[in-house]
């Protein structure tokens, strides 16, 4: 496998993919929409590099090193000659499908074309292009600088080869692959997030908040409880990640708990508006 490789979208996902990948050698060609993007992703990298310095988990010399490896560009079709190119744009099916067409046809045919989406088809996204047996999906956790696990997911028509080859590009920049299938939620999302949506019907059924946490964390070793957890990732997320398994799998056991819609319409969103189940303000 070469050295070279392409990340589509330099934002929270993207930024930290392209550092991953450009610490474990590899030069890095991130593509995002315009220069004032591009250059707020250059500062976030440079920070992050300072401050794993900081930390003494790299020395001097490697924060121009691993800065060095990564460069920018608003313009996908300078991507000709990477191994592999991951897309981490927002999480929409149009703007990622119009991703894949351009990727297809400008990109060399040996090419590795993974998306980095958390809840949207593998092989619907794959579907637009001329070649879906190169298309997979590698789903990184956040922060992808420090979250270890990488779930590998290919679609229907995706080639074994290009299987092979992504386990061996996930291994080679420190993570670990398992192999995932392309219904909603891949593993952790359909385990971890109904264990939320689960929690929040026992809140509905009258038990104290903090019991439902400590219960959890006490006597399953979670480091956060169900509710604690659901404000951390934001309500408005859990709630569309159970409305996609409850679509997807037609299935009740994935109806989202009527607490978590009115919360969501609420605004009260978690962590991220100061106020969810607990109160951050
Ligand atoms: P983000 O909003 O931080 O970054 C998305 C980036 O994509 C932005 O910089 C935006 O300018 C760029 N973009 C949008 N359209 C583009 C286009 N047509 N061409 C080039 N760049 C374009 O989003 P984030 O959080 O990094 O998520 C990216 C992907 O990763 C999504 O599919 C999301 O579901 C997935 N994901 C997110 C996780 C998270 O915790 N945030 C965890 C795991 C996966």
């Amino acid at each position: 496998m070469n050295k070279n490789i392409g990340v589509v979208g330099a934002g929270f996902m993207g930024g930290s993919i392209a550092l991953v990948s450009a610490k474990a050698g590899y030069k890095v060609i991130v593509v995002d929409q315009n220069q004032e993007i591009i250059e707020d992703a250059k500062k976030r990298a440079m920070n992050h590099l300072n401050k794993q310095y900081r930390k003494n988990r790299i020395n001097k010399g490697e924060i121009g090193e691993i800065f060095n490896n990564i460069t920018y560009t608003e313009n996908l079709q300078e991507l000709q000659d990477e191994a592999i190119i991951i897309e981490a744009v927002s999480e929409n099916l149009k703007v990622k499908q119009n991703i894949f067409q351009q990727l297809d046809e400008y990109s060399k045919k040996e090419t590795i074309l993974a998306t980095n989406t958390s809840s949207l088809s593998i092989n619907e996204i794959a579907q637009v292009t001329k070649n879906p047996d190169r298309v997979i999906g590698t789903h990184f956790f956040s922060p992808a600088t420090v979250m270890k696990l990488v779930e590998i997911t290919p679609g229907i028509n995706t080639d074994q080869k290009v299987v092979n080859q992504s386990y061996n590009f996930i291994k080679s920049i420190g993570k670990n692959p398992v192999l995932a299938v392309d219904y909603p939620g891949f593993i952790v999302n359909r385990i971890l997030t109904p264990v939320m949506n689960e929690g929040m019907y026992l809140l509905m059924e009258g038990l104290d908040k903090k019991d439902i946490d400590e219960a959890m964390k006490l006597g399953a070793n979670h480091p956060m409880g169900p509710l604690e957890l659901a404000d951390f990732c934001g309500l408005d997320i859990v709630l569309a990640t159970m409305e996609s398994l409850y679509e997807g799998f037609g299935d009740s056991k994935y109806r989202p708990c009527p607490i978590l819609k009115n919360m969501v319409r609420a605004g009260n969103l978690g962590r991220k508006t100061g106020k969810g189940f607990y109160d951050y303000n």
